[in-house]
């Protein structure tokens, strides 16, 4: 199986012989490619609706691989039993999703698992949660398809709490020489501009409505 430069850095980050549960797995594509490439023997293919997850099914199914992969119906990590895997893919949803899932799973703080999360927006809420809550994020990587950057954390449980500042939230753990990040860190930065726009925009509104109010005194 061939995957998109988005699906092949994450399976980079997959450490050899783990027992991975890909989350919201869609079509399956990762838990195949990491069973085929032998980084993986078993993996679980998790998702919260029944229809990718027969997507996934399929795909399991035409490259006989159901003995190795198990698809199961659920939401987040509800449904995944504590012993049944120690790496945790979560990827291609938005981090209010993931942060969802993670924040409704009782066993998930505990360094014995790995989390490899790419998340599709957000990201900076994700990582002041992974910082308030006492996760580390060990690496991060940044990958592009089309146009559309993407970064990819892996994280550990520390229980440790991460002392942050606000552009912290935006580089995480990221190598800010690597060509990748800095196209990465740049979409943050064209969206933070939209952002303070918008502020500015209100803030002439405020403007017009003061004068307005002061006029009619
Ligand atoms: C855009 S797809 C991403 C597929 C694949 N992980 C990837 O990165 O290419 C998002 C998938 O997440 C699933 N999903 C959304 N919320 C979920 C949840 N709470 N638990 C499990 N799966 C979820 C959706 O049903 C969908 O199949």
């Amino acid at each position: 199986m061939i995957l998109t430069e988005r699906l092949q850095t994450i399976a980079t980050m997959v450490d050899k012989g783990s027992v991975v549960a890909d989350i919201g797995t869609d079509h399956a594509y990762l838990p195949v490619f990491l069973i085929q490439q032998g980084i993986c023997g078993k993996a679980l293919a998790c998702d919260i609706n029944p229809l990718p997850l027969e997507k996934g099914n399929q795909n399991i199914i035409f490259n006989h691989l159901q003995d190795k992969i198990e698809t199961r119906l659920c939401d987040g990590l509800n449904g995944i039993g504590e012993d049944e895997a120690d790496t945790f893919i979560m990827a291609g949803m938005g981090a209010d999703v993931i942060i969802h899932i993670l924040s409704s799973c009782e066993y998930i703080a505990n360094e014995k698992y790995t989390l490899i999360i790419q998340p599709m927006t957000r990201y900076y809420t994700l990582t002041q949660w992974l910082y308030k809550n006492g996760f580390e994020i060990k690496e991060q990587k940044c990958t592009h398809e089309g146009k559309r950057p993407y970064t990819i954390m892996k994280i550990k449980y520390t229980g440790k709490k991460t002392p942050y500042t606000e552009s912290d939230l935006y580089l995480g753990s990221m190598d800010t020489s690597d060509e990748e990040c800095k196209i990465f860190l740049s979409n943050e930065i064209r969206k933070l501009n939209k952002r303070v726009l918008g502020e500015k925009g209100l803030e002439e509104v405020i403007n017009v409505l003061e004068e307005k109010v002061n006029d009619s005194k």
